[in-house]
C-alpha cells in the first residue's frame, strides 16, 4: 500500500496533542515533562515503518513494544480480523462456550510449546497472563493440600507486567514508584544475570555459582520445598535492559527448581514467536522445560490484544481433577475473544508459510554484529542481545562503567536525537533498546546502525557543550 503525503492532511496534529494532553493518561507517563513535551501521535504503520500525523516517516526499532512481529498494515491479517468480527466479534468463553477461533488456537499452540504443556488460559495480556498463572498456581498448590507454598522468587531488574501482583513479581527498581505499593509477604528477589554488572574481578563461571547459590539459599530461608511455590524468569530479560544470562544459567536455575518442587514459570511474552528464532524459546534455546509459559505480543504481532498461559498436564491433572465441587474462577469477559484468537491463528500461518524465524536467525546474528562495532563510540558501555532483542548501555566512563546522572536521560537524549533521522528506538534510562519487526533486513540494520552511531555522537558534542563529558576519544566519526 502506497501513501502519499496528501493522507496526513486530515490530521490536526496540534488540536491532537492538546486533546491527548487534557484527558489520555498514558502508562509509564512522566508527570515531571509530559505536560511540556506531550506525545508523538502516530497515524500510520507499514512493514517496519510508521509515519506521524504529519507525515514524517521512521523505521521503528522498537517494533511497537516488542509485539509487532510480521510487520505493520498486513491486509492479508487485516481480512482475518474483519472477517471474524463480521461473523462473530464476541462471544463468552466462560464455563462451558467456546468458539472455533479460541479451540482451534489452544489446539494450536499446545503443538508448539514444548514437553507437556497443553493446555491454555486466555488473557488480555501478559501482565493478566502472569496474573493469571500465579492464580493458577494457588490453585494447584491449594488443591494438592500445599495452603503453605506460596512464596514466589523473581530476579531483579526482571518484569512481568503491571497487575498488581504482576509489578510484585517485576523487580525493576526503576518501576518501583514509592507512591505505589507492592506485594511483599510473598514476592522475593534474587540477583540479575547481568555479567556486565558482575563484581570486579570475578569470572563468568564464578559469577554464575554466585547466582546459583543465592537462589538456593533464599529458597531454604523461606522454607524450601514445603514453603516456595513458583520461580519466575524471562529467557532473556527484556525490559530490564535486554540482559542474555551467562551460558548454563538459566537451565541450572530449572535445575534447583526440579529440586525443590518449585514451579518454572516461564514468561515468553517478549521472547516467543519468534524474536529469538523459535515459537518458544526456553526449551529450544535454554533447555528449560517450564510448568508455565506465559506470552502474549507476538502472539497476534501486536494486531489485537492477547494473552496465554499455558501449562502442563502434570499440574491439569490436579486442577482438573473432578469431583471437589471447584470452579476455576480465573478469566476475563475478553479471554478467548474470537477476533484476537483468529488473529493470532492468522499470525501463525503467516510466521510459518513466510519462514520468518530463517530471517530471524541470520539477520539477527549480522543485527548484533552490526551494532556491536558501536562499542568504538566512548559512551557506548556495551551493545549485548540476542537475534531480534538487542540493547546498547551508555557510560560515562568505560573503564569504571558509572553512568550519567538519571537527570541527564542520556538514552532518551539519544532517542531523541535519532527521531528527526527517522529511527525510533527505545529509551529507558541509559540504554536504548530495539526488538524490530522479523522481517527486517539487513539493509534495515545498516540504517540503523549508522543512524544511532549519528545519533549518539551528535549526543556527544552537546554533552561535552554542556561540559558532562571531557574525554577526548572521539573513535570515528
Ligand atoms: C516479559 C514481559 N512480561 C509481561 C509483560 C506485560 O505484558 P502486557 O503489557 O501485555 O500486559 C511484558 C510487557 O512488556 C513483558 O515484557
Amino acid at each position: 500500500m502506497e501513501r502519499t503525503d496528501d493522507s496526513f492532511t486530515q490530521f490536526k496534529t496540534d488540536e491532537l496533542v492538546e486533546k491527548d494532553k487534557a484527558h489520555l493518561t498514558h502508562p509509564w507517563q512522566i508527570f515531571d515533562v509530559f505536560p511540556e513535551e506531550g506525545a508523538l501521535p502516530i497515524a500510520r504503520g507499514q512493514g517496519c515503518y510508521i509515519w506521524d500525523t504529519d507525515g514524517n516517516k521512521y523505521f521503528d526499532a522498537v517494533g511497537g513494544l516488542w509485539c509487532n512481529n510480521i510487520g505493520l498494515g498486513r491486509k492479508d491479517i487485516a481480512e482475518v480480523i474483519a472477517k471474524q468480527a463480521y461473523e462473530l466479534s464476541y462471544a463468552s468463553s466462560f464455563v462451558d462456550l467456546t468458539t472455533p477461533p479460541a479451540a482451534e488456537l489452544a489446539a494450536k499452540l499446545a503443538s508448539l510449546a514444548p514437553g507437556d504443556l497443553n493446555h491454555v488460559i486466555y488473557t488480555c495480556g501478559g501482565s493478566t497472563a502472569n496474573d493469571s498463572a500465579y492464580r493458577l498456581m494457588h490453585f494447584y498448590n491449594n488443591k494438592r493440600g500445599k495452603r503453605e507454598k506460596k512464596h514466589v522468587i523473581s530476579r531483579i531488574n526482571s518484569y512481568h507486567g503491571s497487575t498488581y501482583i504482576a509489578m510484585s513479581i517485576g523487580g525493576k527498581p526503576g518501576d518501583r514508584s514509592p507512591s505505589f505499593d507492592y506485594e511483599a509477604d510473598l514476592i522475593h528477589h534474587v540477583g540479575c544475570p547481568d555479567f556486565y554488572r558482575a563484581p570486579e574481578g570475578m569470572t563468568e563461571s564464578e559469577f554464575v555459582d554466585s547466582l546459583l547459590q543465592e537462589f538456593e539459599d533464599k529458597i531454604i530461608e523461606l522454607g524450601g520445598a514445603d514453603k516456595v511455590m513458583a520461580y519466575f524468569a524471562e529467557p532473556v530479560m527484556g525490559a530490564g535492559g535486554v540482559i542474555v544470562a551467562p551460558d548454563g544459567y538459566n537451565r541450572r536455575m530449572w535445575e534447583v527448581c526440579q529440586k525443590y518442587d518449585i514451579l518454572y514459570v516461564s514468561d515468553e511474552v517478549v521472547t516467543a514467536f519468534g524474536r529469538l528464532g523459535h515459537w518458544f524459546a526456553s526449551k529450544e534455546e535454554f533447555d528449560v522445560q517450564p510448568d508455565i509459559i506465559v506470552s502474549a505480543k507476538g502472539i497476534t504481532s501486536g494486531y489485537i490484544p492477547l494473552g496465554v498461559a499455558i501449562y502442563s498436564d502434570r499440574i491439569a491433572e490436579v486442577v482438573h481433577q473432578p469431583g471437589h465441587g471447584d470452579c476455576f474462577t480465573n478469566g476475563y469477559t475478553y479471554s478467548g475473544h474470537p477476533v484476537a484468537c483468529a488473529a493470532a491463528l492468522k499470525n501463525i500461518q503467516i510466521m510459518e508459510e513466510e519462514k520468518l524465524f530463517e530471517n530471524v536467525n541470520v539477520v539477527g546474528d549480522y543485527f548484533h554484529e552490526q551494532l556491536k562495532t558501536l562499542e568504538d563510540l566512548p559512551i557506548v558501555g556495551q551493545v549485548r542481545g540476542y537475534k531480534f532483542m538487542q540493547c546498547v548501555e551508555f557510560v560515562k566512563h568505560k573503564q569504571t562503567k558509572a553512568l550519567f546522572p538519571d537527570e541527564l536521560d542520556i538514552g532518551k537524549r539519544i532517542a531523541n536525537n535519532a527521531d528527526p533521522k527517522g529511527l525510533i528506538v527505545r529509551p529507558l534510562v541509559n540504554l536504548n533498546i530495539m526488538s524490530p519487526p522479523l522481517i527486517m533486513t539487513k539493509e534495515d540494520v545498516d540504517f540503523v546502525v549508522a543512524t544511532l552511531r549519528e545519533s549518539i555522537l551528535e549526543t556527544i558534542d552537546e554533552l561535552r557543550e554542556e561540559g558532562e563529558f571531557d574525554s577526548d576519544t572521539r573513535l570515528s566519526a
